[in-house]
């Protein structure tokens, strides 16, 4: 039945900006691409930062990141390729591996490294930042991990596959990472050359895509059809549904939307909050060792 003005009809999201990395350098000096976070794209609410690494070079990142601390917000690494060994001061320790990923809430502090466990060969995969609503920022830390065998795969018509994450598909599938906070969607989509990726996604959340290997097809707000390419961020524009195409050659992208938090942010290095007296509060923290 179509009732009128019930919204029967998805309002398709387009693409409103296509942003490029910029190369930079972290944690003891591992080469990087940092997406969101940049200045000329500091955020998208609730997500603070995407670093995308690929290297076969051990010198771009076997320095790894040492131990350092995070307040305020949860950072999620998802691997393509290779392996990182994770370790924090609370005795938390494991390695992540390829299709696995470790969604850690820092919450009011963690130390932890992060390092790669292998000494050459490829390292590839990701890093986001979720903030945290201000009354969860100083809640106990926590980890939500997962290797690739306990991430549903959904296999669609025409051979498209989709990992999922976190999120439920408009084809039903839970992905095992649950963060009510912000109702996150991450899906790692596999569209064969010519075929399409159709998906819902929650009117009220802000969402992208991140092309692995493209380029995908869709169209920008003047309903002009973009091809964002590998590498290329795409910002959706908001809508509760998206089409994405792959043209002659297979694409392979994450599509990751969350609901905004809409609160102010302070940031300084690893911490995340509201307020410069808290962000000051944090390195007096880490400083006395209260972490
Ligand atoms: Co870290």
């Amino acid at each position: 039945m179509n009732m009128p003005g019930t919204g029967d009809t998805p309002a398709l999201r387009s693409v409103s900006r296509i942003i490029k990395g910029m190369p930079a350098t972290d944690g003891a000096g591992v080469e990087l691409t940092r997406i969101i976070g940049q200045p000329a794209f500091p955020m998208l609410d609730p997500f603070l930062l995407l670093d995308a690494f690929r290297s076969d070079k051990p010198e771009d990142y076997i320095a790894g990141f040492p131990p350092h601390p995070h307040r305020g917000f949860e950072t999620v690494t998802y691997l393509l390729a290779g392996r990182m060994r994770h370790k924090d001061n609370a005795g938390h320790e494991g390695v992540i591996e390829p299709g696995g990923i470790q969604w850690m809430t820092a919450g009011k502090g963690i130390v932890h490294s992060e390092m790669p466990e292998q000494q050459d060969g490829m390292l590839e995969g990701f890093q986001l930042w979720v903030n945290l609503p201000a009354e969860h920022k100083m809640d106990a830390a926590a980890y939500q991990e997962y290797p690739a065998e306990n991430i549903p795969v959904e296999t669609r018509d025409g051979g498209v596959e989709v990992r999922v994450i976190a999120g439920v598909t408009s084809h039903g599938t839970t992905g095992p990472v649950v963060q009510p906070m912000t109702e996150p969607l991450y899906l790692d989509v596999q569209v064969p050359a010519g075929q399409e990726f159709i998906e819902s996604i929650p009117a009220s959340h802000n969402a992208f895509i991140y092309v692995i290997h493209g380029p995908v097809i869709t169209a920008n707000e003047a309903g002009e059809m973009v091809q964002p390419g590998r590498d290329d961020l795409g910002v959706l524009t908001q809508g509760d549904a998206v089409s994405l195409q792959a043209g002659e050659n297979d694409a392979h992208f994450l599509l990751i939307a969350g609901k905004p938090l809409g609160e102010p942010v302070a940031r300084a290095g690893p911490f995340v909050m509201n307020t410069r007296a808290e962000v000051q509060q944090a390195f007096e923290d880490f400083k006395l060792d209260r972490f």
